[in-house]
């Protein structure tokens, strides 16, 4: 599967297709109404996770077809204790989002891109990576094999902390 996809950073060139993921990682639910990207830009504690992208610090992994379309990417993001992320630890701990493009599904990337992702952090010198997920949506599963564990969380969703 790595030789059917090439992976490298997430530059600010790359801002409007994490965007695009973004909206897809919010509508994760197939029987939920769908929001749009201006609804998610309406939405103060949604809109947090939009572009302008990287703020200082952050960084991620974009994954292309060899054909060089854009296919998934997992990327981190810097949340003040003022403006908490709903995976939110602590100032110093980025937020992960990951998102594959719908067609690029169920070949593999989702897990090649945590991969790519925790390589490229700890090169970065970061100590952990959090993240929030909803329990019905069959990524916390896929994180708990990349060693995501769970710290916390709410009636519907999981906190999760990879330690690096
Ligand atoms: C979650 C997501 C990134 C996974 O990406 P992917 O490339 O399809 O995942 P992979 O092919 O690497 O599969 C990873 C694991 O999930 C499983 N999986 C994949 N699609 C699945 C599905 N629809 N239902 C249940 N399990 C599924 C795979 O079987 C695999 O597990 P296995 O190795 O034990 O067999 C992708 O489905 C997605 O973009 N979803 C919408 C956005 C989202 O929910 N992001 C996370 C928000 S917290």
């Amino acid at each position: 599967m790595t030789d059917t996809f090439r992976f490298r950073p997430a530059t600010a060139d790359n801002a409007a297709f994490l965007d695009e993921l973004t909206v897809e990682a919010f509508n994760w639910a197939p029987d939920r109404a769908e929001l749009t990207l201006e609804q998610i830009r309406a939405d103060a504690s949604l809109a947090k996770y939009l572009a302008p992208w990287p703020a200082a610090g952050e960084f991620g992994v974009v994954a292309e077809s060899l054909a060089g379309d854009p296919a998934g990417a997992a990327w981190l993001r810097y949340f003040p204790a003022s403006s908490p992320g709903y995976g939110y630890v602590a100032e110093d701990v980025p937020e992960l989002t990951l998102a594959v493009v719908p067609d690029w599904r169920g070949m593999g990337l989702g897990r090649l891109l945590l991969s790519e992702l925790a390589a490229a952090s700890r090169t970065a010198g970061i100590a952990r990576i959090s993240l929030s997920v909803e329990r019905a949506n069959h990524a916390a599963k896929l994180y708990a094999a990349a060693g995501y564990e769970v710290v916390g969380g709410d009636a519907d969703a999981d906190t999760m902390v990879l330690t690096l």
